[in-house]
């Protein structure tokens, strides 16, 4: 008996790790594809942000590589890696809201900002360490707006 209730937990447990596995990583390749695009956003940005913060010593090279890198990134054209229903309520992989497939030209409004914000800090970032600063501002903002709006809390 005392076994028998052994295996039963220790069967949930196994469940709810690879319930766990399974939820973060999503099986369709349009979700992998943007989600390594935000990562692919945030490595960039993580440089700049660090330099801005003194974290990481300003070097004009670095930061212009970083910088060209997200302009580049930002002006994909990522509209077939949002296929509709890969939404966070479809796909446990995902933390899309649904949201974004009810106002498209919102959505795409938030991307050509954060498009403009690239472009802002890719003409600032070699200068000195004050206009990477000051570009930081808005160009972190328009992933904040973004997020805030359209991307599920992470569990
Ligand atoms: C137009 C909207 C939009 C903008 C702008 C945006 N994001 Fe996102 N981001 C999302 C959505 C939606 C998700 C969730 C995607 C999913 O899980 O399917 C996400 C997810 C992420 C993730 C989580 C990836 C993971 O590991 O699951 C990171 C990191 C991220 N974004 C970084 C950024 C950074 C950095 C910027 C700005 C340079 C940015 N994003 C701009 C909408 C946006």
């Amino acid at each position: 008996m005392k076994f028998k209730l052994f295996v039963a937990v220790a069967g949930i447990a196994t469940a709810a790790m690879l319930g766990n596995a399974v939820a973060q990583q999503s099986t369709n390749q349009a979700v992998n594809a943007r989600i390594s695009l935000m990562k692919l956003y945030a490595f960039n940005l993580g440089t700049l942000g660090a330099m801005a913060k003194g974290d990481m010593a300003y070097d004009a090279d670095a930061a212009s590589a970083a910088a060209s890198n997200l302009a580049k990134l930002t002006s994909l054209n990522a509209s077939a890696m949002w296929p509709m229903g890969t939404d966070n309520a479809s796909d446990p992989g995902s933390r899309a809201l649904p949201a974004i497939w009810q106002n498209f030209p919102d959505v795409g409004a938030k991307a050509a900002a954060l498009s403009e914000a690239a472009a802002a800090m890719q003409s600032a970032a070699g200068q000195d360490l004050d206009a990477l600063r000051a570009a930081m501002g808005p160009l972190g903002g328009a992933c904040a707006a973004c997020h805030k709006n359209y991307r599920a809390p992470a569990n």
